[in-house]
């Protein structure tokens, strides 16, 4: 798929990690939207991961980012949404694997967990790789029949 239109959100311990995140989509030509959190105040990662994914599913992005602490909250929240396959990455194969294989379309991160260079080369799998389909598909259908 050319031109993915990326969502992107964070919380407070997200938020350094997101504006590198977004500066380096940004540098690639990528259409992205930042929904927030805008600041390094404390607030709610779920308030952030719930625009993300209405985004994704409602069709005004391809793919949601999520950023917090660890990337697990976000995923925990994110995966709550019906539509919503979203896959905590802490490393490149496992970014490149989780769209091949189960058509993430949310990828979260903690910024306190890796690094900048390493999450730009996660972002850029996760937006670049596609969907095997094919046997992957039954399973991922059979996943969405859990929504
Ligand atoms: C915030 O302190 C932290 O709990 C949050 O960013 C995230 O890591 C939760 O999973």
């Amino acid at each position: 798929m050319e031109n993915k239109r990326i969502v992107i959100g964070c919380d407070h311990a997200g938020f350094v990690l997101k504006q590198k995140v977004v500066e380096h989509l940004k540098s690639r030509g990528i259409d992205v939207v930042d929904v927030g959190t805008h600041t390094t105040e404390s607030c709610n990662y779920v308030d952030f991961a719930h625009a993300v994914c209405e985004a994704v599913t409602s069709g005004t992005a391809d793919l949601g980012i999520l950023v917090c602490g660890t990337g697990i909250g976000m995923s925990m929240a994110a995966n709550k949404h019906a539509g919503i396959r979203a896959a905590v990455c802490e490393n490149t194969f496992s970014a490149r694997m989780t769209r091949m294989h189960n058509d993430a379309n949310v990828l979260c991160m903690g910024e306190r967990v890796i690094g900048y260079g390493l999450a730009c080369d996660i972002v850029d799998l996760f937006v670049d790789t596609e969907f095997l389909g094919g046997r992957h598909q039954v399973r991922v259908d059979a996943l969405n029949a859990l929504d």
